[in-house]
């Protein structure tokens, strides 16, 4: 995954990279470095850890050329030394890299022979080391970097920067994103429009395939086989978001709290919905594709659609979807459902659909994103920025969205917006509730969720929220699949949670919840319908239709934020993981 960032020209380096690399750590906090030129030295400080670590060192480099990467780890342990930048063996090149390089064994052996020395375990310091001896064969820098992209395999973003390269930055980009910021005497570079959008919202997305020499001033592109490119920069518009949680004590909890408006704002009409309903009911097949909460919203949206619009639509997890793709062709659509829009399993499920003549509708949150731009339509589900790494208003954005979509093609009325703004605050009012429930449930090493129909996605994805930020084990069922097997794992005390509003699915599900009771478990009922079956009741908002799966959410999130506060788990960067998974 990782995040990466470059500036050269009238700017202080050392002020754009860190401020960069924080808009950056969502994409990993591993490890941070920077390293920045000064007429014929480099500096580089980089450490294991978050950006904080390095942030007093950095501030204290001079210079206006400099690169940053912010890591999270593939290849080789979380150690100073794994952390990028890596230099080139004379020190006159220095490399960050988002990706993998598939080669780099070979690459390094024949490096090694050639008297290359590497200090890392990284398939990345391989690149510094075929630049130094590129830039020793080639004059012009830019056939230098094309001679190296040309024998590296795999998926790469990467910047370099070095006295060797005077005030030019390198950059180049297969199947990992990089954009390049263009302003009056500067140029900036980064894996997301986000980490330079104070500096400059003059933007270039460089094509998938291509290399690109920065001066300031000046950027001369060329796709990997020599072509030139011309280079168009657009404006772009970016909402900043607060730097800082503001009066909450976590991202993720501020998140949460926002969803009232949110919601209603994803629930404004607006014609990306009805051109994506017209594209839908003209195809022949609809397939939605997602991972890990994006792919709950898949489910969610299966029951939906034909609930409201009789249509069958075929849920795909995107790191599976090559068994899809044989029925993903022309007529077909894809609904390419991510928060961040760089979600490497599900842009290679995309690509691959796309060649093959299926029309892709995105359904993101992040503007101006690979899947965005790479789709044939794109409907923002209009979350705003969301900087915890556990998805919470953008999963009830994208259900907002979704089901607006299906409403619309069934020619059926739009929920009112100020209606579900009401509902949402009211299940936020479970907030204490909440609370006590993380606090008592605190030392269980399971949980267990259980739903049916469309409230089964919502029990995965309730479980998925436990897992990442409470790292208590939890397991998302179907209800009626206890008696299947996992009913053998209840007994004393187990805590269930039981998804049971008073719709039709609710005295089956209630039967289920009596069939665990029976045995011994705790059950917390999260419903709109009093019962003695629950010891503990998350009482939430009488809702309908689409409306539920979006309340029901509101209970689940505040009992994961609780029980990881109670359990002392760090909150909105879990351990092990990234907020933009851009790696296979
Ligand atoms: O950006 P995306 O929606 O494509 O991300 C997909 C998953 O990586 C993401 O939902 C992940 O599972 C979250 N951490 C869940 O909270």
């Amino acid at each position: 995954m990782c995040g990466i960032i470059g500036c050269t020209g009238r700017c202080e380096a050392a002020e754009v990279l860190t401020k960069g690399l924080r808009r950056l750590e969502y994409r990993g906090y591993d490890s941070a470095g920077v390293a920045v030129v000064d007429g014929d030295s480099m500096a580089i400080v980089k450490r294991a850890g978050r950006v904080d670590s390095i942030e007093p060192y950095v501030r204290a480099l001079r210079g206006s050329t400099g690169i940053a990467h912010t890591r999270w780890a593939t290849h080789g342990k979380v150690t100073d030394e794994n952390a990028h930048p890596h230099a080139s063996c004379d020190g006159r090149i220095a490399v960050v890299h988002n990706g993998i390089i598939e080669n780099y064994r070979e690459l390094r052996e024949e490096l090694e022979a050639r008297g290359h020395r590497f200090r890392s375990d990284t398939d990345s310091e391989v690149i510094a080391h075929m630049l130094e001896d590129a830039l020793r064969s080639f004059e012009d820098p830019l056939q230098a970097l094309l001679a190296v992209c040309r024998e590296l395999r795999g998926s790469y973003a990467f910047l370099a920067a070095g006295p060797a390269l005077g005030d030019a930055l390198l950059a180049a980009r297969k199947d990992s994103p990089l954009v390049v910021g263009l302003a009056k005497g500067a140029v900036y570079a980064s894996s997301d429009v986000y980490a330079f959008i104070e500096w400059t919202d003059d933007a270039y997305f460089l094509e998938n395939g291509s290399v690109a020499v920065l001066r300031p001033g000046e950027v001369r592109a060329a796709l990997l086989d020599g072509t030139p490119l011309e280079v168009r920069p657009v404006k772009v518009a970016f909402e900043m978001s607060e730097p800082d949680a503001g009066a909450y004590a976590h991202h993720t909890f501020r998140e949460i709290m926002e969803q009232p408006e949110v919601v209603a704002r994803a629930l404004a009409p607006r014609p990306e919905v009805d051109e994506a309903a017209r594209a839908i009911s003209e195809a022949s097949q609809v397939f939605a594709v997602g991972a890990g909460t994006s792919y709950h919203a898949a489910l969610v949206a299966r029951y939906v659609f034909a609930d409201v619009a009789g249509l069958d639509v075929q849920p795909v997890l995107a790191s599976e979807h090559g068994l899809f793709l044989r029925w993903m062709g022309p007529g077909s659509v894809v609904l390419a459902i991510s928060q961040s829009g760089e979600t490497a399993d599900v842009l290679e499920a995309v690509r691959a659909a796309k060649s093959r003549g299926a029309r892709i509708i995105s359904v993101v949150n992040v503007p101006h994103s690979s899947l965005e731009r790479e789709g044939d339509l794109s409907v923002n589900v209009r979350a705003g920025p969301e900087v915890g790494v556990a998805a919470t208003k953008s999963f009830t954005a994208q259900l907002a969205t979704l089901s607006m979509i299906a409403l619309r093609m069934a020619g059926r009325p739009l929920p009112d917006p100020e209606r579900a703004r009401r509902l949402v605050s009211e299940a936020l009012r479970l907030e204490p509730a909440a609370r006590e429930l993380g606090n008592r449930l605190k030392g269980s090493d399971d949980l267990y969720l259980v739903g049916r129909g469309v409230h089964y996605p919502l029990a995965l994805e309730g479980a998925l929220k436990v897992k990442e930020l409470a790292y208590v084990h939890a397991e998302g069922l179907a209800a009626g699949e206890l008696k299947h097997g996992t009913l053998a794992m209840i007994e004393d005390g187990t805590p269930v949670v039981l998804i049971n509003p008073g719709d039709d699915t609710h005295s089956d599900t209630a039967s289920n919840g009596e069939e665990m009771k029976a045995r011994g478990a705790f059950i917390i009922g999260i419903s709109d319908v009093e019962s003695d079956l629950y010891d503990v009741h998350l009482r939430i908002p009488e809702a309908r239709g689409v409306e539920l799966p979006i309340v029901e959410a509101i209970p689940l999130q505040l009992l994961a934020y609780h029980l990881a506060l109670a359990r002392g788990a760090e909150i909105d960067r879990p351990r092990n993981l990234a907020k933009s998974v851009t790696v296979k």
